[in-house]
């Protein structure tokens, strides 16, 4: 149904940049895009840009310079690196006579010929469709019009753009019921994996850090890594046993670019939520990227847009294999800040620190101890059911032992309870002398 880039495309490259500003990384990434859609680079052109032109986006000279150099390369495709608006969008592919593509437009390719499973592509089509339904429309238009309204074409090309119209609706409605079906369905998975109480540690980085190739040395596992931005679209979920700090899920997520449409947030969501609800997330990080600390402030972004941005981190330096002094290490800068491992992925090396890291993450992320309530406290009993931190619990003379397993953070709010309760707790918990002194074998398994 859509127009997607087609493979060996000629493309021209426009990119717009502030006077006075001046950095090639932006190029360079969006011809690493252009590619990844498949289309071969045959030619950039450079603008210098205030604020954007609402005809052309460019100025009209800058506009015509394109034409010009379309021209002369034999280009088939201009691709843009900002959000075009429709009118934009229309107007240059009038005056270039070469088809427009926008930076949404092109990632939504990119993530459409990725998509394999079922909700992915339900999830592309979705925002392709809400991105292309203005244009569409106008696309009919604009094409009414150059038909010059000649007899026998004007009436079916209306009667057309109606049907068009009414279809587009009529398939945006049910890609959202559907979509809305798929993540009740990803919401009871999730949730049935969290009353297994498996922590989730969840692989996030920006495009083509390395994520998939460490989740495959992390897991065994053999998930698709290719050199291309997006290669993983979909989350990919594994367990891994024979870890100190017990069993965790392991999560592999679509990668995070600078710029992402908000449409493409939106749209990913549920994908997405696999990050925003994990315990810890592995920040893959490029160690060989001269731009890897502009690419870590993005990957914070987009973070903090889907609700992240609080959640426990390891910073993976990944490719260390790249770097002329790439050694094995785990760091940590500051004292509450984030332990950093360098690591490579593709040779392996570094595996058991980054293990080794997130057992200490997680095991000083999480609440795990049995502590002796009397009978008669019922309230903080309550409080903590209510939780679900409730792992196992016995009642006898001495009153309740309760197994305490829950994230710190759930458990925390609970200090403040009033009435001596909240200070015991914050005590019982901190103090080494609590670890399992109760006989854990009369604990009883719910
Ligand atoms: P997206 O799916 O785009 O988000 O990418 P990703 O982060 O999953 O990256 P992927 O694992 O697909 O790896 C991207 C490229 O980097 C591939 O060509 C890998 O072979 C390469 N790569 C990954 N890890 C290493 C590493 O440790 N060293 C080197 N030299 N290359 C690596």
């Amino acid at each position: 149904m859509f127009d997607r880039s087609r493979k060996g495309e000629r493309a021209l490259l426009l990119q717009a940049q502030p006077p006075g500003q001046h950095d090639p990384a932006l190029l360079e990434e969006f011809a690493e895009l252009a590619r990844s859609a498949g289309a071969g680079v045959v030619g950039t052109l450079a603008a210098r840009l205030d604020r954007p032109n609402p005809r052309y986006f460019v100025g009209t000279g800058k506009a015509e310079e394109l034409r010009e150099l379309k021209n002369a390369l034999d280009a088939d495709l201009i691709l843009v690196n900002h959000a075009l608006s429709p009118v934009q969008e229309r107007n240059l592919e009038k005056l270039t006579e070469c088809r427009v593509v926008d930076r949404t437009g092109l990632i939504l390719d990119i993530f459409a010929q990725r998509a394999r499973s079922h909700d992915g592509k339900l999830q592309v089509e979705l925002a392709q469709l809400k991105h292309m339904s203005t244009r569409l429309v106008r696309g009919w238009t604009h094409l009414e019009r150059q038909r010059g309204g000649a007899i026998g074409l004007r009436g079916p090309g209306e009667t057309q753009l109606e049907i068009d119209r009414r279809l587009l609706a009529a398939r945006v409605k049910q890609l959202q019921k559907r979509l809305d079906k798929v993540e009740v369905q990803r919401n009871q998975a999730r949730r049935s994996r969290e009353r297994s109480a498996l922590p989730v540690v969840a692989l996030v980085g920006y495009t083509n850090a390395g994520k998939s190739t460490l989740f495959n040395a992390m897991t065994g596992a053999e998930v698709f890594a290719a050199d291309q931005l997006f290669a993983t679209l979909d989350p990919t979920l594994r367990r891994i046993d024979g870890l100190e700090c017990g069993p965790i899920v392991l999560a592999d997520t679509v990668g995070f670019i600078r710029d992402l449409p908000h449409d493409l947030v939106a749209a990913f969501r549920s994908t997405l939520a696999e990050a925003r609800e994990a315990d810890l997330l592995l920040h893959v990080i490029d160690a060989s990227d001269p731009e890897r600390d502009t690419r870590i402030a993005d990957v914070e972004r987009v973070l903090a847009e889907i609700d992240a941005a609080d959640l426990p981190q390891v910073l993976v330096y990944n490719k260390i294999d790249r770097l002329e002094s790439g050694v094995v290490r785990t760091e940590q800068l500051d004292r509450d800040g984030p332990l950093r491992v360098w690591v490579s992925a593709r040779d392996g090396i570094g595996l058991e620190s980054l293990l080794a890291a997130v057992g200490q993450s997680l095991a000083s992320e999480r609440v795990h101890r049995v502590v002796r309530v009397p009978a008669v406290s019922g309230r903080l009993r309550a409080r903590l059911h209510a939780l679900g931190a409730v792992a196992s619990e016995q009642l006898d003379e001495a009153g309740w032992a309760i197994e305490i397993d829950a994230p710190r953070s759930l458990i925390e709010p609970l200090f403040g309870m009033p009435g001596g309760e909240g200070d015991w707790l914050k005590e019982a918990l901190l103090a080494p002398t609590t670890v399992a002194t109760y006989n854990q074998s009369g604990i009883s398994r719910a």
